[in-house]
């Protein structure tokens, strides 16, 4: 990560570039182009900060953002991240669709 110009994004400093890369992402993946953004850089670098920007962005874009945490603890579990980033969603999707009455959907884990 780089950008030296000392002014601030709310509360970041001397992440301008970054951030609107991100923000250009998230335009774009509004749009219909997908994609993935990788942050890397050492311990206190601002990586959790900029993906809370990132993060303000998609929903102030209308997006639906989900999240999950890769951990050593995890991974013995499979599709651990695939779980915490869809199991929530996909148990409210069937309960809207007992509601309806549709009883159509259904969630398969092992
Ligand atoms: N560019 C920045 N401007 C202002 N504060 C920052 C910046 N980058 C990091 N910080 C602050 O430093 C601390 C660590 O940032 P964090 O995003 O948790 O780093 P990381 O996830 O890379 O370990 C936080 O308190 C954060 O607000
Ligand atoms: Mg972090």
């Amino acid at each position: 990560m780089g950008g030296r110009s000392g002014r601030a994004v709310g509360s970041l400093l001397e992440r301008e570039s970054e951030c609107e890369r991100l923000e250009r992402t998230v335009a774009q993946a509004v749009a219909g182009a997908g994609s993935v953004v990788a942050l890397e850089g050492e311990a206190g670098i601002g990586k959790t900060s900029l993906l809370a920007q990132a993060v303000a962005s998609g929903r102030a874009a209308g997006m639906r953002v989900l999240r999950a945490r890769g951990g050593e603890l995890e991974r013995d579990f499979a599709y651990g991240v695939v779980r915490q980033l869809f199991e929530a969603p996909l148990r409210s999707a069937a309960s809207d669709d007992r509601e309806r009455g549709s009883g159509s959907g259904s969630v398969c884990s092992n």
